[in-house]
């Protein structure tokens, strides 16, 4: 956010402050205090001004700079009511130059899931990219899907919600789809220019809204309708913790999975794997043990299979 703008809700946020005292504790003149006051109302911002000066009466539901205020991690927020997809934005974004920034939309038109499937994105999801120029070589991206997935989970289950993880990147709740992720990047083999982690979580939407060919669910119909604004900035917060610890990232995907354990069905692009789960390995590998041989998997569908049966749980 902008410096003066995050100073001001600073302020404001301890208690009434007038615009001469604004105007002298940060060194600009009450003009400029008057036009970021302006400018915070119409992002939604209510601040009143009375006799002991100007305060903050409500923080808008969501949007960019709802987002950023109080939000504890250094990243900039740039808010969409709608586009066509947030991984779009980032990317041009990317080619821009930027970094630590993160796109979030209400609605994307043209939302893309993993393996070139449509996502789709209604009105009151929390649909975002986050935009990272981590320094490691290419082969360790995966990582970083995880980290989306671990701290969406994080996120919702302080809501309440009994999220899990299914390999590689699916949030489920009692086996439905509650989010996913599509990680995407730029870079040489050994090293990443930049990444794009895409997270799709369905948060105040109707699962009607959402496709019927697997089972989904949203937070709005496993808890009521949630503060999003809220919800996105634990949820940041998380994914910037786990990014500054790589190391830390796949005990947390462990503790929080559901996969390992249970006998699954990988469709891979080299064909089907069907083993017991036994584990998951740097930087974010299954590894199934097939009866005859044990076998790594990097990239796949993932389908957890009830014992001796081919259905989904
Ligand atoms: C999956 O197939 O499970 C991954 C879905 C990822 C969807 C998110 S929504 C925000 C970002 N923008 C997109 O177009 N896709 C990702």
């Amino acid at each position: 956010m902008q410096e003066t703008r995050a100073e001001i809700l600073a302020r404001l946020a301890d208690g009434p402050v007038t615009g001469p005292e604004l105007a002298d504790s940060l060194g600009v003149s009450r003009a400029a205090v008057w036009k970021q006051i302006e400018s915070l109302r119409e992002a939604g911002f209510e601040i009143p001004s009375g006799d002991a000066g100007y305060r903050l009466a409500s923080v808008p539901e969501f949007g960019g700079a709802a987002i950023e205020f109080g939000l504890d991690a250094p990243y900039s927020i740039e808010y969409h009511d709608t586009i066509t997809s947030t991984n779009d934005r980032a990317r041009e974004l990317a080619v821009e130059g930027r970094t630590d920034a993160v796109v979030v939309a209400d609605e994307q038109t043209g939302g893309r899931g993993r393996l070139d499937r449509e996502w789709r994105s209604p009105s009151g999801g929390i649909w975002l990219s986050i935009l990272l120029r981590p320094e490691i070589p290419t082969v360790q991206a995966p990582i970083y899907t995880l980290a989306g997935a671990v701290a969406t989970t994080r996120a919702v289950r302080e809501l309440g919600v009994d999220a899990r993880i299914k390999w590689p990147n699916d949030v489920q709740v009692g086996g439905r789809k509650l989010a996913g992720i599509l990680t995407e990047m730029e870079g040489e083999a050994d090293r990443i220019s930049w990444l794009v982690v895409g997270i799709g979580l369905n948060a105040n939407v109707d699962p009607g809204q959402l496709p019927a060919e697997q089972p989904v669910t949203s937070l709005q119909s496993e808890t009521g309708a949630v503060d999003r604004r809220t919800v996105t900035q634990r949820l940041l917060a998380e994914f910037r913790k786990l990014a500054a610890e790589t190391d830390s990232i796949l005990p947390a995907w462990r503790e929080l999975a559901t996969t390992v354990g249970k006998r699954v069905r990988v469709e891979t692009p080299d064909g089907e794997v069907v083993g017991d789960a036994v584990g998951i390995d740097s930087p974010g590998t299954l590894v199934v043990d097939t009866g005859g041989e044990t076998v790594t998997v990097t990239a796949g569908d993932c389908e957890h299979l009830q014992p001796g049966d081919v259905s989904r749980d």
